[in-house]
């Protein structure tokens, strides 16, 4: 790859070639419990620096930070007034970006109409707010099931790491690290079976979802360990969802957005999905036990080295801020990354062209649940079995 090319596919702002086509699609910028109605709160997307606010209504803004009338940032505000008051004058403006009161103003001035900040449209579903900052109409929102579903619960988790998202998507389909990077000791245990011999697997793709199945001895005669984890565009990775082939009934899900900060930083948002057994939470307990905070570039001292998490920080900021892929040397075990890029690159090709990148379904009706059909990790699996996983992604 040249550097042309590692530079068109990391860099996020506005009006790059990779930044463009994430604006494209609905992407998370927080989880629901994540905004209180008392205070704004600042955030940075795609290299953006946004205020995030609910007003008293509920409604959840999304826009500039900066008040159009002297400039002071927004997050000093109030939430009054139907939407958010600056700090310094008073001045209210609305979810939609719109100026609905400037106290200092003449009464029945029209000045405040004249004023508008740039608001992105925003959606809540399954208790994480999703934004569209692209161009245009937004496209109709994906209702994936496990975001969408309500016959069970959610458990929410994140984390910042600092590198680009693609250092992290590239680490997505890659099991030869699950064996070296977490194959010497997790949480004082070698006992997994997945990480003690490096894998057969298999790199599956269409022009929406890339997944590797990784198959492993099974301890019985006939059955294998079978692991899949899938990346579908833009920034998706699903490790789990949740149903066995032919059983298009999730029992369980596990999904992260690698949502990009900057191009030096990426945050995951992630979700897991427990269907309710006879109307019953399947949450178990170890699953609630708090998550160790997140793990920061530094020193190899720094990272934690026992566990998964600080592992994959160690390998993946370890690579630099954005992974220089023009010094790369690519092996057949890499497959699953080529393929990665290459779904990612027909993405931002399709934007290029002025056209829909996969995964924008214009034609969505307002109830349909879209299922991804991925076997998860270690399932113990008939040999055969995965030949007929096909199709990855179900319309139901
Ligand atoms: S700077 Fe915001 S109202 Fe004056
Ligand atoms: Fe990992």
């Amino acid at each position: 790859m040249d550097s042309k090319e590692n530079e068109m596919m990391t860099r996020v702002g506005p009006s790059t070639p990779a930044g463009e086509t994430l604006r494209r699609y609905w992407l998370p910028v927080s989880f629901s419990h994540e905004i209180n109605a008392d205070a704004p709160r600042l955030v940075r997307w795609l290299g953006e620096d946004l205020v995030l606010f609910r007003d008293e209504g509920g409604r959840v803004g999304l826009m500039e930070p900066n008040c159009p009338h002297r400039g002071t940032s927004l997050e000093y505000g109030w939430i009054e007034a139907g939407g958010l008051r600056c700090c310094y004058h008073g001045w209210v403006f609305d979810v939609g970006g719109r100026c609905i009161e400037q106290p200092g103003e003449p009464a029945g001035s029209a000045f405040k109409n004249k004023i508008k900040l740039k608001a992105y449209p925003v959606t809540e579903v399954g208790g994480v707010v999703f934004a569209y900052m692209g161009p245009g109409k937004a496209p109709p929102f994906p209702r994936y099931d496990f975001l969408a579903r309500e016959d069970g619960e959610r458990t929410f988790a994140g984390y910042l790491r600092e590198c680009n998202f693609l250092n992290q998507l590239d680490n997505c389909l890659d099991p030869v690290h699950a064996t070296i990077l977490h194959g010497r000791e997790v949480n004082g245990t070698r006992e997994n079976p997945e990480r003690q011999e490096s894998p057969e697997f298999e790199v599956l793709s269409d022009d929406l979802f890339a997944s590797y199945v990784a198959r492993r001895p099974g301890p019985i005669p006939g059955k294998e360990w079978h692991r899949e984890v899938s990346y579908t565009p833009p920034i998706l990775v699903i490790h789990d969802g949740g149903s066995l082939p032919g059983d298009p009934a999730a029992h369980f899900a596990d999904v992260a957005w690698r949502m990009p900060v900057d191009d030096y930083n990426t945050y995951s948002f992630i979700l897991k999905f427990f269907p309710f057994r006879e109307g019953k939470s399947t949450i178990a307990r170890k699953r609630n036990v708090p998550r160790p905070p997140p793990l920061m570039r530094g020193t190899r001292r720094q990272f934690d080295m026992t566990t998964v998490n600080g592992q994959d920080a160690a390998a993946q900021i370890g690579q630099g801020a954005i992974a220089d892929r023009t010094a790369e040397h690519l092996g057949y075990s890499d497959r699953g990354v080529i393929q990665v890029r290459k779904l990612w690159m027909s993405a931002i090709d399709a934007v290029i062209r002025g056209d829909d990148p996969p995964g924008i379904l214009r034609d969505l009706k307002s109830n349909e649940l879209i299922h991804f059909d991925v076997i998860g990790s270690g399932r113990l699996v008939d040999k055969d079995q995965m030949l007929d996983h096909l199709p990855r992604v179900m319309r139901i």
